[in-house]
């Protein structure tokens, strides 16, 4: 397995890793992005290409790209280790129990039971009426198999005895979501009976749950569609369908456009438009939201419902706009649902793309829909309607300028208007503060120390001064302090230093230590990125007076509690010696002010 893990890591830059999921930006030798693991304004996320680690200074989350993953993905390793290797195209031998997983156990059952369904729908003689189903929905062989679809054979047990036979365990099946335990008596059944299947992928294209329309008699008392229930794998909440095949072309048109149905999201590919996900008939999540913005903060939604009116949309546009998120609404000119237009007219689909309008002129064409401006009353409810959505833009300018058209709209004062707003946004940004509070941690010597030794091995010009000056006693931090000591005997032995060859040293005596190093250099490129020989020499030296006079307080007070003690004890020698100590230490304390 460290075999795998060496050759992905080889094979793999750190910067087209990350930049799947972030914006990364180039600061000298390495790149800068916000952190995606806590909220922030000003990028405290650095990545180095030369090292292929990262660090974010204002969390301390950090490492390489397996770290990273599992972390953005909330993978475990196994599952990590997958991802990156078919992206490295390096092959994995799935039977090391090693690399193997209860998650990605259960996603080999799906991807089975997949084939089982598609294979049913392709050739069954069960599954006829099912593909004469499709060819009246206009749904073509391409698609079906792009798609995977498949057809869940009537029986109870069908799927099931299939992986049993392929030698997966019962509890396992059930533990995919494949399976329901019989109520009376013991075993399962199968969950999925005489429907039709749309597997669901994460978007690696891992499959990790299953849609399924039922295709029996619309009168049976029959749930139109079911799921997977919740799963190791499967989390309906944030699930986008489609994603693994959308993702590369939302990234190149800049643009997601989120449609209800697993159908109208078929039907869109079908016709070449192809940057479409499903929400799978719910409002829009956190989760959906969080994975959108990886690719694009523009999405358009086509949701056949009344989105201002309807409290459940609302909701998931709300998600959206804290997202910061630029929303724009897709209005059908006919047709229940995209699947129906798109098979009327692939042309019209096209056009209401293009003509989705902002979500905020969406707001205000629906709010004034139902009003009259003449009333008084219904003035002070546009204005209480229109003011909460404006409040919740994230972008000032765009916020003025809606506060600028409802004052125009209502004929009331913009700066009215505006006091009422400020109250809200007084609020909101209290609360930012506090997070922005909790975010900083790490005392101020703890950072002087990092920073002076990241320093002393980022620019080894300055060695003799830094080792002259700073004694490895002026570092609390035990990891910092033998880092340091390491680095005075190397120097006092070979008289140069070459930070490649140091490291090797550091990672003979131990890993941890060579990791430490890196980011301590990683710290200086960070927080200075572009500074010269002059301020380099500066902060050396101011860093190093600070630790030395902390060093020498904390001294003075030692001093004081032993003098105290030996003048108790009434040893008048211990005293005196003591008390010469302490005069030295002020003398030298005031030398440093
Ligand atoms: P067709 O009627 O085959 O065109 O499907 P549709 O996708 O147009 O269905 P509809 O507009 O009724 O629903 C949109 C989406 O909501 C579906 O694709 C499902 O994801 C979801 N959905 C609809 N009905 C149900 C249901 O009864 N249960 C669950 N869990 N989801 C449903
Ligand atoms: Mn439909």
């Amino acid at each position: 397995m460290a075999d795998n893990i060496e050759e992905i890591k080889s094979k793999l830059d750190i910067v087209d890793v990350l930049s799947e999921y972030l914006q990364l930006k180039r600061a000298g030798s390495n790149f800068r992005a916000l952190c995606p693991f806590h909220s922030e304004r000003t990028p405290s996320f650095s990545v180095s290409p030369d090292r292929q680690i990262w660090h974010c200074f204002g969390c301390g989350e950090g490492g390489d790209i397996f770290g990273f993953v599992m972390k953005m993905e909330g993978m475990d390793f196994p599952e990590a280790l997958r991802v990156l290797a078919k992206k490295a195209g390096v092959q994995l031998r799935y039977q090391d129990p090693a690399i193997s997983s209860q998650k990605t156990k259960l996603m080999d059952i799906c991807k089975v039971a997949a084939d089982f369904y598609h294979k049913v729908l392709l050739d069954s003689p069960l599954a006829k009426s099912t593909r004469d189903y499709l060819k009246k929905r206009q749904v073509t062989d391409e698609t079906v198999d792009l798609f995977k679809l498949g057809y869940a054979p009537e029986n109870w047990d069908s799927l099931n005895k299939f992986l049993v036979q392929k030698k997966f365990k019962e509890d396992d099946i059930f533990l995919a979501g494949l399976t329901v335990k019989k109520e009376r008596g013991v075993g399962f059944f199968d969950r999925f009976r005489n429907r039709l299947i749309f597997p669901i992928t994460d978007l690696h294209g891992n499959i990790i749950g299953f849609g399924g329309r039922w295709l029996g008699d619309e009168k049976a008392d029959m749930a139109k569609y079911i799921n997977s229930p919740q799963t190791l794998i499967y989390n309906k909440s944030a699930v986008l369908y489609g994603i693994d095949k959308a993702r590369d072309e939302i990234r190149k048109k800049k643009q997601a456009i989120v449609v209800e149905g697993y159908m109208d999201c078929i039907a869109s590919h079908q016709a070449g438009i192809e940057n479409v996900v499903a929400s799978s008939g719910t409002a829009l999540t956190l989760d959906q939201v969080k994975l959108l913005k990886r690719y694009t903060a523009n999405i358009s939604l086509a949701f056949d419902t009344d989105i201002a009116g309807e409290d459940a949309s609302k909701r998931g546009i709300d998600v959206a706009m804290a997202q910061e998120m630029n929303i724009k609404i897709i209005t059908l000119p006919y047709g229940k649902d995209p699947d129906e237009l798109i098979k009327k007219d692939k042309e019209a689909w096209s056009k209401a793309i293009i003509n989705a309008k902002s979500i905020m002129e969406y707001y205000f064409e629906n709010t004034l829909k139902k009003t009259d401006l003449n009333k008084v009353e219904d003035k002070k409810q546009v204005a209480k309607t229109l003011l909460a959505i404006i409040a919740k833009l994230a972008d000032t300018i765009e916020q003025t300028h809606y506060l600028q058209k409802l004052a125009e709209l209502i004929n009331v004062e913009e700066k009215i208007l505006r006091e009422k707003l400020n109250r809200a946004a007084v609020i909101k940004k209290s609360n930012e503060k506090v997070q922005a509070v909790a975010v900083k941690k790490g005392n101020r010597y703890q950072i002087l120390e990092e920073q002076v030794v990241g320093l002393a091995l980022k620019y080894p010009e300055n060695l003799n001064y830094i080792i002259d000056h700073l004694l490895p006693d002026f570092l609390h931090d035990q990891n910092i302090s033998s880092l340091y000591k390491e680095l005075i005997i190397y120097y006092t032995k070979k008289h140069e230093f070459d930070f490649a060859n140091f490291r090797l040293v550091l990672e003979k005596k131990d890993q941890k230590s060579a990791s430490q190093a890196d980011l301590l250099i990683l710290n200086i490129e960070h927080f200075f990125p572009e500074a010269d020989e002059d301020i380099i020499k500066k902060e050396i030296v101011t860093n190093i007076r600070e630790l030395s006079k902390h060093f020498i307080l904390e001294e003075l007070k030692n001093l004081e509690q032993k003098i105290k003690k030996a003048e108790k004890e009434k040893d008048r020698d211990k005293s005196r010696n003591y008390s010469e100590k302490f005069i030295e230490l002020t003398s030298q304390l005031n030398q440093l002010s």
